[in-house]
């Protein structure tokens, strides 16, 4: 395959649509309404017990994403070469954003998410729009992108090995490197935000009754 029928790929051109829209509607750049205010810090012995959890897999996450982070720039300096080390940093990400993310996604927009938002509208942390939007909102769209991203790195993956093309292949390989670091530097800002000012906020805005009335598993 050469350059120019790469261009009119349909799924090529699909997935650069699809990622130029994403980042129009990105929340990694929030007007500054939407930005809750900086939370007093709260130390992790002192978080509710349902946070501390959130917080233990955020650490986990945190070390899947550092060993991923690794093996793309391995794979970018060893031209695109995989060796055992890059197949097992990048395989070890998907597998978790696959089986780990969407559990813990679902803990955090099922149990914490609807009190935390509606707390955070009546304690006056919102956006001033016709529609208030609040912190919760841009975290459910990172859940949503980080989930989108993964998907996008994992096809240009299999597109990429697939190509016999250098040039080609090489071209596919850089899009797929470019998602995986969208994913990590979105992820590490998303852990961020949670731990240092949503839970932080959580712990001002919730009861330790309404904390325990929350599942855990
Ligand atoms: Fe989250
Ligand atoms: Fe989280």
């Amino acid at each position: 395959m050469n350059e120019k029928q790469l261009n009119t790929e349909d799924p090529i051109k699909r997935f650069v649509e699809k990622e130029t829209e994403m980042d129009e509607m990105s929340p990694m750049n929030p007007p500054e309404a939407f930005a809750p205010s900086t939370a007093e810090p709260v130390a992790y012995n002192d978080m509710a017990p349902f946070l501390q959890k959130l917080m233990d897999e955020h650490k986990i996450f945190i070390e899947v994403l550092n060993k991923f982070e690794s093996a793309l720039i391995s794979w970018k300096k060893n031209d695109w070469a995989f060796n055992d080390e890059i197949d097992n940093g990048l395989k070890e990400l998907f597998s978790f954003i696959d089986k780990n993310t969407p559990v813990h996604n679902r803990k955090e927009e099922k149990e914490l998410f609807p009190l935390l938002h509606k707390r955070l509208l009546e304690s006056g942390e919102h956006s001033t729009a016709d529609n208030p939007r609040t912190a919760i909102d841009i975290m459910e769209d990172e859940h949503i992108k980080v989930a989108q991203l993964g998907a996008l790195c994992l096809n240009f993956l299999g597109l990429g090995s697939r190509i016999e093309d250098n040039k080609s292949r090489e071209i596919i390989f850089e899009l797929a490197f470019d998602q995986g670091k969208a994913i990590v530097d979105t992820m590490r800002l998303h852990i961020f935000r949670e731990d240092e000012t949503l839970f932080p906020l959580a712990m001002k805005l919730i009861s330790k009754e309404e904390f325990e009335e929350m599942d855990t598993s």
